[in-house]
């Protein structure tokens, strides 16, 4: 049997990674600024998440949702205390569409309405509902493309108030910085607004902080630049530094009933293990305040190099536009200078690395990017 043939690869084969270093099949060292598509948190292979998920997995690996697991009460109460949510609710599932996915569901039930609103470049995911709030035509099937949903401008509050007029909308969904939209911030005074419309026309407000959240934008959630709580936050990447974990956190306005959602593998020993991890790790070795402060390095260096049209971003999750298309320099980058970047349409550079990295790792970069742009 052959893979099914749906993703671009470059010819390079990972056997090791240790902090933000990948090591291939060769010996080769690469420099991670791409974070596995912003997956990698704490670091690969950080010594306190690879004890503590081989410890669980010497205990219990898995058991359903039908015992107790205070493993999910520990992640829940470390993951409200660390976020500024503590009275809000986890529902835990296994990637970012579902998150989406069940945020989505859950907003419907609450409201018993069925439009959503979503945002021009934006990305939710590639199931049902997720994929058709998602602004990308080609990735919807004629399946997903019977949900009721309306694109908006970001930032354009009149046409969401308008929008919102209607009655009929169960959610806005927003993403708390818009990632392979090419790491586009919300203006903080449009999530204010956005709140206070969802709360005046029974619309759910759900943050999509998938890509954004967990430490990457400087803050816990990227959302938390603005002075606004969402009534239901996505999470999943960062959350589990690479083993799959993904969860919403609702507001307690929003009740349950038994059986309302459910997943197979959501919340298990092994998830828990490495979502207990990531939070540990986070506040021991402060990444949040790392990521800020490395980040805005990083802004500062780019800032110097003329080539780059337009910066956007916060802490390590920054987009790089240029005048001209960057296949050259991405791949000279990674061949030529041994370093991971990702990339989104054809003229940006998107940083998205552990939130460890350190200055030096920044200046490594910017000495590569300056070389690799004098050979262009
Ligand atoms: C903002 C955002 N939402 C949702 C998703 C979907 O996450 P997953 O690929 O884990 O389903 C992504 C993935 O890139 C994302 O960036």
């Amino acid at each position: 049997m052959k893979l099914f043939d749906v993703y671009p690869l470059f010819d390079i084969v990972p056997v090791s990674a240790k902090g933000c270093t990948i090591t291939d099949d060769h010996g080769v060292e690469y420099l991670d600024l791409y974070g596995g598509h912003a997956v990698i948190s704490v670091g690969h292979s950080h010594p306190v998440y690879v004890k503590k998920l081989t410890d669980q997995l010497n205990k219990i690996g898995f058991y359903s949702n039908s015992v107790q697991n205070p493993m999910q009460d520990e992640l829940a109460l470390k993951l409200g205390e660390l976020t500024g949510y503590p009275d809000y609710a986890l529902f835990l599932c296994n990637s970012g569409a579902e998150a989406n996915e069940n945020a989505l569901k859950l907003a419907s039930f609450h409201t018993g309405k069925a439009r959503i609103i979503a945002f021009e470049k934006s990305f939710h995911g590639r199931t049902s509902a997720a994929v058709a709030v998602t602004d990308n035509p080609k990735i919807i099937s004629p399946l997903n493309d019977t949900v009721n949903r309306t694109f908006l401008p970001l930032n354009d509050v009149p046409a969401l108030e308008t929008a919102l007029q209607a009655g009929d909308v169960a959610a806005v969904i927003v993403e708390g910085i818009q990632g392979i939209g090419g790491c586009r911030v919300p203006e903080p005074a449009f999530l204010e607004a956005a709140s206070a419309l969802c709360k005046k026309y029974g619309a759910i407000l759900i943050l999509d902080e998938i890509q954004s959240g967990y430490g990457r934008s400087g803050k816990f959630f990227a959302h938390q630049y603005a002075n606004i709580q969402p009534d239901i936050i996505s999470v999943a990447k960062g959350m589990g530094n690479g083993f799959p974990i993904g969860g919403i956190l609702i507001n307690p306005e929003l009740k349950p009933w038994s059986g309302m959602l459910g997943t197979t593998f959501g919340g298990n020993y092994l998830a828990c293990a490495a979502g207990i991890a990531v939070l540990d790790i986070m506040k021991t070795e402060n990444l949040v305040e790392n990521a800020l402060e490395v980040g805005n390095y990083l802004l500062s260096k780019v800032a110097e190099i003329p080539q780059i049209k337009e910066i956007r971003g916060k802490g390590l999750m920054i987009g790089l536009e240029f005048d001209f298309p960057i296949a050259a320099i991405r791949k000279q980058l990674l061949f030529d200078e041994k370093i991971f970047t990702g990339v989104t349409g054809t003229h940006t550079i998107r940083i998205l690395p552990p939130l460890i990295l350190n200055k030096d790792q920044v200046d490594h970069f910017i000495d590569a990017l300056l070389r690799v742009l004098k050979k262009l």
